[in-house]
């Protein structure tokens, strides 16, 4: 089986506009392999959350859409998976901290007791 976790293949997220659409992602990709960090960074409104939130489909759809490119997680196409597939894919495979992390992370909990084992 393969190591890589997360696939991102040139990823196009854009937004619906009245006039026209807005291309907040044009081209992104990267793999993430068991065990490893990685990290994004850009300029604000570089599209570094709307990167993370089409992997965790929490972007509201209209306005926004994949508009080109591939997201897979464990050998599978994300975007084949249907809204209850992908609850639960994040309520236990994908977690996301946003930005403000008193509102996400209980500071009494230590990360041990709190993230799922990776076996
Ligand atoms: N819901 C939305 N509708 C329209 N444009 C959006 C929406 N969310 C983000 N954008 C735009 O997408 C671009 C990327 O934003 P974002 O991913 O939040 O940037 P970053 O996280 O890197 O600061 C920005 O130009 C932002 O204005
Ligand atoms: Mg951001």
């Amino acid at each position: 089986m393969s190591d890589t976790i997360l696939r991102v293949s040139d990823l196009h997220v854009s937004f619906a506009g009245r006039e026209k659409d807005f291309d907040a992602v044009r081209g992104v990709s990267f793999e993430l392999k068991r065990g490893e960090t990685l990290g994004i960074v850009g300029e604000s409104g570089s599209g570094k959350s709307v990167t993370a939130r089409s992997i965790m489909r929490l972007l509201p759809s209209p306005p926004s859409y994949i508009k080109q490119g591939k997201i897979e997680f464990q050998g599978q196409d994300l975007s084949l998976k249907t809204e209850k597939e992908m609850e639960s894919i994040r309520g236990k495979e994908i977690g996301m901290i946003f930005q403000d992390p008193m509102t996400s992370l209980n500071p009494t909990i230590r990360s041990e007791n709190k993230l799922p084992k990776v076996s």
